[in-house]
Formats: structure tokens, C-alpha cells, sequence
């Protein structure tokens, strides 16, 4: 089956021809309720042949009222990644070490009560408009908006009740080549939140035999209005509640980035990365330099907490690219990401402050993981220089960002 989809880019007011072709392989629908399993499903290099891909559902809890069902997707390898409906949440994702031995590589809860309680962003998808918003308030079309201040003086991550806190409608997508996948879906009324316009999203979580988690972002809006969406997993290669990220080696295909305030809004400067803590062009300890007390970006941000603008071959390319890899040498657990995002926050744990434990009852403390947001520029609703955010209702936005596991 080749689906053709035709969509004018939120970018850049092109229209650009997206073409995906979907193969339809041997799919096998299995009789146990809840399970969709793919057949002709082909192991990955290496490791040990399971069953077919799966995915499974139980009920997770309740949120005012509404039901919240955890969905586990499991791949022909073993991989196995929990996904809930409320917040669109990553609750886990298992994957093998050099040795085969699996571990939880995000951070998470037990229980849904600990995410409606305090969530720091675990896993969430983030959204109408992921990271900040100076002093809460943009302009579109001659209307000033103003949105909550959840960050100090600035808005972050949608505001108040961000896209992380609603309970997603959720389907299973069938006839995925070489996995399985899970479509969340709803609806952002007009006036969310003060964003304007009546915006229809929906997030399909993809893990192929690949050992890849695929995240794809799509959007419309009846009204012009803004939109920045990501996901929020927090990372630890080595395991959730195993130590520091310090020794996690990361690598950025990011020339520059963009410096902020002591409020961490982007100065609206586009700064070369060379001769900074900030230069991850070639593979570097996340912890190396993050003591730097000469560097005024790193105590803004009690670390790293800054925006990358991937490197591309033109401003407004979208095509997917490798944004870069980190690697934990004790595991030898690897992740690449890829994403057609033109920007990528790199934020290290900061806010951990060992006042909460994982599942595995540890407690998380800074520097515990790294984040890597696949984004639009911070605030770029008031920045003219950057790639726009703006969202028209004859466009659809779309986005696609992998993260890609492996070993070494
Ligand atoms: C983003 C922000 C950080 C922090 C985390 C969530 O990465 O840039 O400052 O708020 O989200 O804690």
C-alpha cells in the first residue's frame, strides 16, 4: 500500500510532497484480546529471537474521572517500550547492553498518582509550545496572546496544563512494516491554555525490530496559532536510578547553539559552539565540562540546559538528519537520534534534586540523566530570526524524530 500525503510546510509556506510508502508485510492479527502481533518479523543482529512484535494494554489508574490505559510494545528483539495515555508518557524503555541484559534506560514512576502529582516532564509529549516563551506572551496577526507564567516570568512547556497533562485518545496502528505502533490522538480546543485556534494532534510512537522508538508529530489548527512539540524522555543509558550521566559520552552535530539569559530565553544570538563546553561536535563526557565556573551559559543553565541548531545543509531543510549519538562505554548501550527538527535541547538533569525515586525505588538526583528534545528554537515566537513556529489552517505541521538503540 503507498499512502501519499500532501502537506504545506509550517516552515517555510512551501509545499512540500511527503511521500510515505507503506509495505503492507505478513500481518497476523492473534486471537488474545488486546494483542496485536506482526509477523515475518525479522530479529535484529545479535539478538536472541522472540516472539512476534506486540503490543498489549492494561488500565493504569484514573485522572479526573478519565480511565488511563499503559500500552506495552514489544519487538521481535525483546525491546519493550510503555507508553500511557495520559500525557502521551514514555513510562519505559528496555533495551539490551552489549551482554544482552536488558535495562530500563528512562526515568519514570511506578504509579500514574506520581505523574498527576509532580511530574518533571518524565517521558511526556510536550505541548502546544515545548520549552519557553518569554515573559508568556507573543504576538500573531495583530492579537497580543498571554499564556500562563509556569517558569518564573516566562511560560515553559505549554503552561500550565501542557499537552503532558491531558489523557490522549489512543490506537493501535495497523500494518506496520517491521513493528508495531501506537497512535495518540486529541484534540487542543481554541483557547487552551490562551493559544489560539481549534488544533487537532496526533503522536504515533513507532518501535520497529530495528530497535528504533519513532515518534511522528502531526498537526492542524482553524485558526493561525503556534505549535513546538516534543517529547520529554529523560535518558540514562547505563539504567533509571543507576548514577550520574557524567560518563555518558555525547556527540552533536550542532556547530552553534543558542545562548540565553539567567532566565534561560535565547539572547537571539546563533553563537559558535568551538571553544565552548558547549562544542559536543566530536564525542564528549556530558560531565567534562560541566564544572566550567568561566563559562556564565553553564551557570544560567546549572549545567546544560540549551538549545542546538543542528547542522543542515540550508536554514530551512527539514529532511531528517543523524542529530547525534550518546553512548554509555560501561554498557556499551548506544543512542542515535535522528529528526527533522531544526534544533535540539540539551538539557542535563539539572533540576534533579533527589526529592524523588524511580520504579526501581532509587531516588533521582542531579545529573541522574540527560534530555534531548527535538524542538524549534526556544521562544521563537519572538525571535523573527528564527525558523518560524507559526501554524496557518491551510498547513499541517508534521515532525518526525528516532531514537535509534544499538551497542558497541
Ligand atoms: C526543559 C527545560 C528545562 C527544564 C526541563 C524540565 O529541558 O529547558 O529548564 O524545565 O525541561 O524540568
Amino acid at each position: 500500500m503507498m499512502r501519499i500525503v500532501l502537506a504545506r510546510s509550517s516552515r517555510s509556506g512551501r509545499l512540500s510532497l511527503l511521500v510515505s510508502a507503506i509495505i503492507l508485510g505478513g500481518l497476523a492479527m492473534s486471537s488474545g484480546a488486546g494483542t496485536v502481533a506482526a509477523s515475518q518479523a525479522t530479529p535484529s543482529a545479535g539478538a536472541t529471537p522472540a516472539a512476534a512484535a506486540s503490543i498489549t494494554s492494561e488500565p493504569f489508574g484514573d485522572v479526573e474521572g478519565q480511565g488511563v490505559d499503559l500500552y506495552t510494545l514489544t519487538n521481535a528483539s525483546g525491546m519493550e517500550v510503555k507508553i500511557m495515555t495520559y500525557g502521551g508518557i514514555v513510562q519505559s524503555i528496555r533495551v539490551p547492553d552489549r551482554d544482552g541484559q536488558l535495562a530500563n534506560v528512562a526515568l519514570g514512576f511506578a504509579t500514574l498518582e506520581e505523574y498527576v502529582a509532580g511530574n518533571p516532564y518524565f517521558g511526556c509529549i510536550v505541548g502546544r509550545y515545548g520549552n519557553r516563551i518569554a515573559r508568556g506572551t507573543f504576538n500573531l496577526g495583530g492579537t497580543t496572546y498571554r499564556l500562563a507564567l509556569n517558569n518564573g516570568e516566562n511560560t515553559l512547556h505549554g503552561g500550565e496544563k501542557g499537552f503532558d497533562k491531558f489523557v490522549w485518545g489512543a490506537t493501535r496502528v495497523p500494518d506496520v512494516q517491521n513493528g508495531v505502533a501506537l497512535k495518540l490522538s486529541r484534540v487542543s480546543p481554541d483557547g487552551e491554555e490562551n493559544y489560539p485556534g481549534t488544533m487537532m494532534v496526533d503522536v504515533t510512537y513507532t518501535l520497529t525490530d530495528t530497535d528504533e522508538l519513532q515518534i511522528d508529530y502531526h498537526a492542524t489548527t482553524d485558526k493561525a496559532t503556534i505549535v513546538n512539540l516534543t517529547n520529554h524522555t529523560y535518558f540514562n543509558l547505563a539504567g533509571e536510578g543507576s548514577g550520574t550521566v557524567a560518563n555518558q559520552q555525547l556527540q552533536l552535530n550542532a556547530s552553534t547553539y543558542t545562548p540565553v539569559d539567567d532566565t534561560l530565553i535565547p539572547t537571539g544570538e546563533i553563537a559558535p559552539v568551538a571553544g565552548t563546553p558547549f562544542d559536543f561536535t566530536t564525542a564528549t563526557a556530558i560531565g567534562d565540562r560541566i564544572r566550567d565556573g568561566s563559562s556564565e551559559q553553564i551557570i544560567f543553565g546549572r549545567g546544560y540546559d540549551h538549545n542546538f541548531v543542528l547542522d543542515r545543509p540550508s536554514p530551512d531543510d527539514r529532511s531528517m538528519v543523524v542529530a547525534g549519538t550518546v553512548t554509555d562505554p560501561e554498557s556499551g548501550r548506544t543512542m542515535e537520534i535522528r529528526t527533522t527538527e531544526p534544533g535540539i535541547q540539551f538539557y542535563s538533569g539539572n533540576f534533579l534534586d533527589g526529592t524523588i525515586a524511580g520504579p526501581s525505588g532509587k531516588v533521582y538526583r542531579q545529573g541522574d540523566a540527560f534530555a534531548l528534545e527535538t524542538q524549534h528554537f526556544p521562544d521563537s515566537p519572538n525571535q523573527p530570526t528564527f525558523p518560524s513556529t507559526v501554524l496557518q489552517p491551510d498547513q499541517e505541521y508534521s515532525s518526525t524524530t528516532v531514537y535509534a538503540f544499538s551497542t558497541s
